[in-house]
């Protein structure tokens, strides 16, 4: 495997690719708040305001009142009681891992759970078994079998792949009462439930068995993550974690500005309207008209050509309306590799016309694309 092709953002919603300015429909910037000029503001602000990096670990000389005063907005947007912040997104199942070792009997994992969750199974001192994706059926059977067991179990929210959602309805009414859902909702989060709560908010469940973790990367378009639960929960992690104890907070300015991108994603309701509109109109058409797609509320429209040469043909036509091809590899993904086009609040009727329409006479023209 190697990394992609560098890209140079030219706006919003395109890329210079090859010489040529293309409609981009990749990244999962949601909102493209990665480039709002508030959240741009509130980086530079941040910068001359509290500097660079507090260069410590929180245990040590390292926390500062803006750490503190955005784990506070985060637990008011996602409506828990406490968020633990992280330096990335991959590292709050690590942390919730670490915090939690050795107290469930049984890791029951969705086998294509994100790496992050794949990592933090090791670190749960216990043996980790996978059910059939996103098959309650399956995780039914394995509990039935055997028996009595203390779980937790370990899922992505919305799956980055092809944006399917976990039933995590299912998986709770499976759990046990001494049971718990750790739910990495890198992608659910800001996007899914009428607030953007994410998956369990999208899922209307009780969250009293659900230890959620978020990025701030991806809606948020800043830097970090979060975990979010139980004020237990927290302390457990600051008792626990080594990663936590161990690690320098994400920098000051990125603090500041993930306080910014979450009062707007809060207060401008036109920014979530306006995705789940461009959501909600192209999936809607594409699976109207027998485009393989599940006309669901993620933002995500996953495309798997047969081999190589459909593969080319498609970059091909796509090139040809100025469409950036977001051909990726991925783990979790489709093998050989796949199409995935991401939809973000910002783009225009025309850009997602353009999309409806090549989507349309791929599936149409015989070359058989699906999705995974
Ligand atoms: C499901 C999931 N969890 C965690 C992460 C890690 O987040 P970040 O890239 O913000 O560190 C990603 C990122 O791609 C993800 O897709």
């Amino acid at each position: 495997m190697t990394v992609s092709q560098p890209l140079q953002q030219i706006d919003r919603t395109y890329v210079r690719y090859q010489g040529r300015k293309l409609s981009y429909f990749a990244g999962c910037d949601y909102f493209r708040l990665a480039s709002h000029p508030k959240v741009l503001r509130a980086v530079a602000q941040g910068l001359k305001k509290y500097g660079l990096n507090v260069s410590a670990s929180r245990l040590t000389t390292g926390n500062h009142r803006i750490y503190e005063l955005l784990e506070v907005q985060l637990a008011r947007f996602f409506g828990v009681e406490s968020a633990t912040l992280t330096s990335n997104g991959y590292a709050p199942n690590l942390l919730v891992a670490q915090a939690l070792a050795g107290q469930y009997s049984h890791a029951l994992m969705d086998e294509r759970a994100h790496g992050s969750l794949i990592d933090a199974a090791q670190l749960l001192d216990c043996p980790v078994l996978k059910f059939k994706h996103r098959d309650a059926g399956d995780l039914a059977r394995i509990l039935q079998r055997l028996g009595g067991i203390k779980p937790i179990i370990l899922t992505d929210g919305m799956f980055s792949h092809d944006g399917s959602i976990a039933p995590i309805q299912d998986y709770l009414r499976l759990l046990p009462p001494q049971g718990m859902l750790l739910l990495d909702d890198a992608h659910g989060a800001g996007i899914l439930g009428r607030n953007g709560k994410g998956t369990p908010e999208h899922a209307r469940v009780n969250r009293k068995q659900i230890i959620q973790t978020v990025t701030l990367s991806k809606a948020f378009g800043v830097y970090g993550g979060a975990v979010l639960g139980r004020r237990a929960l927290k302390a457990a992690i600051i008792a626990r974690s080594r990663l936590f104890v161990g690690n320098t907070p994400l920098p000051l300015p990125l603090a500041f500005a993930a306080i910014t991108a979450i009062a707007l994603l809060r207060s401008d309701g036109k920014l979530r309207s306006r995705l789940t509109r461009n959501t909600e109109k192209l999936k809607a058409r594409l699976h109207a008209a027998g485009f393989p797609v599940e006309n669901n509320a993620s933002p995500i429209v996953p495309l798997v050509p047969r081999d190589h040469r459909e593969a080319t043909l498609i970059r091909r036509k796509l090139l040809a309306v100025a469409i950036h091809p977001p051909f990726i590899r991925y783990p979790g993904g489709p093998k050989h590799g796949y199409f995935r086009f991401v939809i973000s609040s910002e783009h225009t009727s025309g850009q997602l016309e353009s999309l409806e329409k090549v989507l349309l006479s791929l599936s149409q023209g015989g070359e058989n694309a699906r999705t995974s």
